[in-house]
């Protein structure tokens, strides 16, 4: 006769099979209407392929399932789209359905819980704050950030100049310049220590962004935090509370005593705390009047500032260097515009810019083979169809960028950097996300509002580079030898820095 115990087991057994047949049988019938993807083990799905996506693992998925594949990975659903058409579905909706960012941990611990712009769930409080950033934080109207690009470019020329015939670390600089130039924007001027203690903080927050989190994929096993993430995170923020807090009481301070004169983006974002004395009688002309920001609001846009605005821009650049120095041809033909353009005597300002047309074409084929952000983030705020297929509320849309840039269905030659293929008749193809095929600044309403701000300091960093230097590889290195490879992350750097021999070109000093 069994015994109580074996009953126990036995019922224990039975649930758990009718769970697992419930279980399957509902994904089976709600996948039937996913796109076509790669098949998975049940509950776990495609978690032990997860190594594979990248952009470049989920290019090569795409060439099997299509431009418009699904993953599962644990509890998430994973859309990812190649195809433009797809696209401009998604991006171009009439209404908002794919407006919020899908979020990890850790992002929504570094955003203070979605306080911030970025990962803010789209919705009233997400437009205001995207109306501080576009219309003051990052407007051509705040000559202090522009003022900075074009300092910090100064800066990165006299350190190369230091560095004449020697080999120089070009990426390390750039990263540098690139640092700065947020930093300086969105603080003022800070000590030297200020700015290492603040660059460390940012990239134990980048390694905890690319650390892998379960709970990501099955958040109820958050709590337990088997790989460590939340406690790492939590003792980066805490650094980062101590050091945004001093800046912002300083802040107040100089506001209770009148003295704004620089206005940096926090003195900014300052003028709409909530408790700033004095905050109603401001007189901007933007119309801002019910956004009343916290600290925590004015923190996650800090962060925002710091990982948009500078991975990108550093990474943009040291790409367009590498590709210009493995395409020497290239190189030339955008030196010899510098050159006929502004002349030997002096460097370039921003008045060249408008007419270095080949120049610019370097840009937008550099931001079309490595787009910073090589995927666009994507929630839908419903369940929703998407090219017949349904696309349940809360999973994850991927717009692989990267892949679209590279697709020979849409670019002939497409590894090759070529930038004269933006010349001519191709010279009117946005960048600005209206052309689905090319992305290099997202589409729709989360495209990026520091567009403007990116590209000046890409063209006045990259002509200025070009012109006030001629450039060789270190021991005799072949062009063809250089490092192409890739980290992928939120954004896709080079994986080893670039190093390269500055040699001074102008007849002019250079600092
Ligand atoms: C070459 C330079 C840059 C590139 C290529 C770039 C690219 C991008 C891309 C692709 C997105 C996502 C768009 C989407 O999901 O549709 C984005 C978002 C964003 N970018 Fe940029 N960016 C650059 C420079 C900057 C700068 C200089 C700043 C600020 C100082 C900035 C701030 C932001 C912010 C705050 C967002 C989030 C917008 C939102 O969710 O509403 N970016 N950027």
């Amino acid at each position: 006769m069994a015994c109580p115990q074996d009953l126990y087991i036995l019922a224990a057994a039975f649930v758990g099979a009718v769970f697992f047949l419930w279980y399957s049988g509902r994904r089976r019938s709600a996948s039937s209407r996913f796109p076509p993807g790669p098949p998975g083990l049940p509950i776990i799905g495609n978690l032990f392929a997860m190594e594979h996506f990248t952009h470049r693992g989920l290019a090569k998925l795409a060439k099997l399932h299509g431009g418009f594949f699904h993953l599962r990975i644990g509890f998430a659903n994973i859309f990812v789209v190649s195809s433009p058409e797809t696209v401009r579905e998604i991006l171009h909706q009439q209404d908002s359905r794919f407006s919020h960012r899908p979020v990890t941990a850790a992002m929504e611990y570094a955003s203070y819980d979605l306080a911030d712009m970025a990962f803010a769930h789209y919705g009233p409080f997400w437009r205001q704050m995207r109306k501080l950033c576009v219309m003051k934080l990052f407007s051509r109207g705040r000559d202090l950030s522009w003022r900075t690009v074009r300092t910090e470019v100064d800066d990165l020329i006299k350190s190369l100049a230091l560095k004449k015939g020697t080999v120089a670390n070009v990426g390390e600089l750039i990263f540098k310049l690139a640092t700065n130039m947020t930093l300086r924007a969105a603080f003022g001027s800070r000590s030297q220590d200020d700015e290492t203690e603040f660059v460390a903080i940012i990239r134990e927050l980048s390694g905890i962004f690319l650390a892998f989190n379960v709970a990501d994929f099955v958040p109820f096993v958050g709590w337990l935090d088997i790989n460590g993430v939340n406690k790492r995170m939590k003792k980066a923020r805490r650094a980062l509370d101590v050091f945004i807090d001093r800046i912002i009481d300083e802040h107040i301070a100089r506001w209770r005593n009148g003295d704004v004169l620089a206005a940096d983006m926090v003195d900014d974002m300052i003028a709409y705390l909530a408790d700033t004395p004095g905050r109603d009688t401001r007189e901007d002309g933007v119309e801002l009047k019910d956004l009343r920001l916290t600290r925590d609001n004015i923190k996650g846009l800090i962060m925002d500032i710091m990982f948009g605005g500078t991975e990108t821009a550093a990474s943009t650049l040291e790409w367009a260097m590498l590709e210009l120095l493995r395409s020497p041809g290239e190189l030339k033909q955008a030196q010899d515009e510098l050159a006929g353009v502004v002349g030997l005597h002096r460097k370039v300002d921003e008045r060249d810019l408008e007419q270095l047309l080949y120049l610019r074409c370097v840009c937008k084929e550099v931001l079309r083979l490595h787009p910073p952000l090589p995927l666009l983030l994507r929630e839908p705020l419903q369940d929703c169809t998407v090219s017949g297929h349904v696309v349940p509320r809360k999973s994850r849309v991927w717009i692989n960028v990267w892949a679209m840039g590279r697709d020979e269905k849409h670019w002939p030659d497409a590894e090759a950097f070529r930038p004269s293929r933006f010349a001519g008749e191709s010279a009117d193809v946005d960048f600005r996300g209206g052309d689905f095929r090319y992305l290099p600044f997202g589409s729709g309403r989360r495209s990026c509002p520091g567009m403007q701000l990116g590209m000046y300091a890409l063209e006045l960093g990259l002509a200025n580079l070009l012109h006030c230097f001629d450039w060789s590889l270190p021991d005799g290195m072949k062009p063809s030898e250089l490092d192409t490879d890739d980290v992928f992350g939120l954004t896709a750097p080079k994986a080893v820095r670039l190093t390269a021999v500055p040699w001074p070109r102008l007849s002019c000093p250079l600092f």
